[in-house]
This record gives structure tokens, sequence and C-alpha cells, in this order.
């Protein structure tokens, strides 16, 4: 457990867990710990009759700003790959049995964006901002970005957003298909709640049937997933991702 995710189960939506990033003094980066707390919602959602609906929320102005770069340049040092919570993380929301939905408020940027491909319904504000820098720091794609992107946006879109590392603004991530309402700041977190409250009072048996059959095939997403971690294990322990990392701490 960390207090850097709050799990709740907000009492005015019915059926609905929130599980928001709370770190906001380091943009929400993502540590390991933060992973485990956000798996074993997701795996406890799928046993839970009271749950019904997942919402993924953020602070004011900050999304997250991905994985943690401190937890990454110690398993560069350590000779480590990807870590197991990151990737236990990734299974939990494939396998997520319930409706997941994002909401985005500000800076989005590696996994804090790709996240966003697994979600049924995302919504942002126009000032949110959406980027994977994964090249720039020596990495490749992750979370089944790299099959679920282009099928998504297109290849030059899903170029541009994880191999060129481009930023899109909220009406591009729109229009790209990743967002699917563009909102006010200050609505972001009570809208997305209402969504997931709206999911969870439809019948659930048709809903999960219904989201299966738009999702499709789990097994390809996760045999992408594992095949992007064995990339991403040896790029993590190459010296230019290391040099990467460490440049972001020198700063
Ligand atoms: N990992 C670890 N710490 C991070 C972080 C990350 N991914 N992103 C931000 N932080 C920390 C900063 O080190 C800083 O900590 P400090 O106050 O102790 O120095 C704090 O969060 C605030 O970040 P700062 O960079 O000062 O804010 P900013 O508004 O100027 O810039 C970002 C925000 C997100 C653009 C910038 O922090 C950034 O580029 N972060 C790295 C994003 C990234 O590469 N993620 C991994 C993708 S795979």
């Amino acid at each position: 457990m960390t207090d850097h995710i709050i799990v709740e189960q907000p009492s005015a939506y019915p059926g609905v867990q929130s599980i928001r990033f709370n770190r906001p003094e380091k943009k929400n980066a993502i540590t390991r710990a933060m992973y485990r707390t956000m798996a074993d919602a997701l795996n406890a959602a799928n046993t839970s009759p009271n749950i019904r609906a997942t919402a993924f929320l953020g602070t004011e102005g900050c999304f997250s700003a991905g994985n943690d770069l401190n937890d990454f340049l110690a398993a560069a040092m350590g000779g480590r790959g990807l870590e197991q919570e990151i990737l236990d993380f990734l299974y939990a929301l494939v396998n997520s049995e319930k409706p997941v939905v994002s909401g985005v408020d500000g800076l989005a940027v590696g996994i804090g964006t790709t996240i966003h491909l697994h979600c049924d319904l995302t919504i942002a504000s126009s000032r949110s901002q959406f980027r994977t820098p994964f090249v720039d720091l020596a990495l490749v794609p992750e979370a089944g970005s790299s099959l679920l992107a282009p099928r998504l946006m297109g290849h030059q879109r899903a170029f541009a957003l994880l191999a060129a590392g481009e930023a899109f603004s909220a009406e591009e991530a729109k229009e790209a298909g990743l967002v699917w309402k563009v909102v006010e700041p200050g609505e972001v977190d009570a809208l997305t709640l209402g969504l997931a409250a709206k999911l969870a009072a439809k019948p659930p048996e048709a809903l999960r049937i219904a989201r299966d059959l738009i999702r499709g095939d789990r097994g390809e997403i996760i045999a992408r997933i594992d095949e992007e971690a064995r990339y991403f294990s040896a790029r993590l322990k190459s010296a230019e991702a290391r040099a990467a990392f460490e440049a972001f701490m020198r700063r």
C-alpha cells in the first residue's frame, strides 16, 4: 500500500472505484509501490460485486509524468529489466472484466498517455497534453501501445506519438481517438466519475459481453506487452538509456 495512490469508492457515485494518482510534488510519477496498489485495486474489482466500473484520475493540472525515472535509473544501474510490478499492473489492466474510464487534466507522459489505450472512455481537459518520450529516453513503446495505437489512430499519428515523441494537445488526442471528450479543467473529475457511475448502473453481464466483443483478443495484447517488455528491459540496461535518466536527474 502507498498513499501516493488513493483508492476509493465514492458514495456519490455508486458502483464506482476511483484510482487516483496522488504524488503531485513529483508530477504523479509512478513508483513500483504505486503500480502494485493499482494492480491490486483492478484485480479486486473483478471479484467485488460492489464495484462495477473503475475510474483513473490525477491531480489538478497533472495526470501523471509516467514511470518514476529514479526507478528506471535504479533498474539500469542494477542491471535489472522492467520491474514485475509494472507488468502485473499492465496485465491487470488488460484483464479487467469491468469498464475502465479515465479523466486527464494537464500532463500525461509515458504510461500516463498509453494507459488510455486500455480505457473505454477518456475525458481530458482542454489544457491536457499527451506525450511519450520513449525514444528520447533510449527506450521503446510499452503497455501494448505499439499494437493498440496504430490500430486506433493509424501509422503516422502513432509514429508521431510513440517514436517521434511529438506532444498531442487534448483536441489532437481526441481527433486521434485516444480521448472521447474534451471539457473544461474544473469538470474532469465529476464528469469522469459520473460516466463511470452511468456504466456501473447498466446490466453488468450485457455490458461485460459488449465490452469483450469491442475490445477483442486480450491474448494478443498481452503477447505484445511481453514482446515490448523484452526490448524495454534490454534498452533499460543500455548505456544510452542510463545517460538519458542521469541527464534528467541532473537538470
Ligand atoms: N520520475 C521521477 N521524478 C519526476 C518525474 C518522473 N517521471 N517527472 C517529474 N519528476 C519530479 C522532478 O524530478 C521534480 O522533482 P524535484 O522537485 O524533487 O526536483 C518534480 O517531479 C517536479 O517536476 P519538474 O520537472 O520540476 O516539473 P515541470 O513542470 O518543469 O516538468 C515534466 C514536468 C513532466 C515535463 C518533467 O518533469 C519531465 O519531463 N518529467 C519526466 C517525464 C518522463 O520522461 N517520464 C517517463 C516516460 S517513459
